[in-house]
């Protein structure tokens, strides 16, 4: 299984410690990208991205790498520390880059059969925002099963844990591998994420974007293929 890991934060603290438990647990090849150091441009709004085709992005060398290991991934964790109840700034920017593979605009279809966690960690609160920030994207980019870990560690590093909290961490993710190892191969998109699909399929055949519209019908889309089947 390939997995990817994309960390919101350059440091290996409590919420790192946690998604690479994981993906050893998973098993498989795993590549990491750290964020800002591999990737901390901001979008500058310019919009070419949705308009005239993502390679016009002023980043798009720099992002290419992350987009690479994304679409070759089997399952992607994204993590984040909580931040002011949010992700932090660099997974903001990241996600924001990838505007462009939103349902309304040009999702890729090998989404569609992928597994995404969102994994963040908080002193004491806004792990459910702060996953949120991040599912909005995994779910809209068209990933079918996604799960979600929020752990209050009550700690601001990784070697500052309880016993009590680190034995439940380990357990969980024995838990969550074990049901991701299950669920590979095997993952469909169920009816939310279907009938998203079929509400932008509505905007696309009526659209006002030419580069989105000529995409979707490309694929097909617009008529009766589906990014999940085939
Ligand atoms: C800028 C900043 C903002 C934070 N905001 C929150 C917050 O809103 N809620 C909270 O419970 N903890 C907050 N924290 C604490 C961290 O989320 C918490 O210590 C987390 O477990 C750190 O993860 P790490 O070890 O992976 O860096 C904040 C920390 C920083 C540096």
């Amino acid at each position: 299984m390939k997995i990817l890991i994309i960390n919101g934060q350059n440091h290996l603290g409590s919420t790192y410690h946690i998604g690479k438990e994981l993906a050893d647990k998973i098993g498989g090849e795993t590549k990491e990208f750290f964020l800002p150091r591999d990737f901390g441009e901001f979008c500058l709004g310019c919009t070419n991205c949705f308009v005239k085709g993502e390679e016009n992005c002023l980043h798009y060398e720099k992002l290419k790498p992350i987009v690479e290991a994304l679409d070759e991934a089997d399952v992607v964790i994204l993590t984040s520390p909580v931040y002011v109840m949010h992700t932090t700034g660099a997974m903001k920017a990241f996600l924001d880059h990838l505007g462009y593979r939103w349902m309304v605009h040009r999702p890729e279809e090998k989404m569609f059969r992928k597994q995404g966690v969102c994994i963040s960690t908080a002193a004491g609160a806004g792990m459910k925002s702060t996953n949120k920030d991040m599912a909005d994207s995994l779910f809209n980019w068209g990933i079918p099963k996604i799960y979600k870990y929020g752990m209050a560690v009550a700690a601001t590093s990784w070697n500052e844990i309880s016993e009590k909290k680190l034995a439940k961490i380990h357990k969980d993710m024995d838990r969550l591998a074990e049901d991701i190892k299950s669920n590979h191969g095997k993952v469909k998109p169920g009816i939310k994420l279907k009938g998203w699909f079929m509400l932008c399929r509505m905007i696309q055949k009526n659209g006002y974007n030419p580069k989105d519209m000529d995409y979707w019908k490309q694929k097909g889309w617009t008529e009766g293929n589906r990014p999940w089947k085939g």
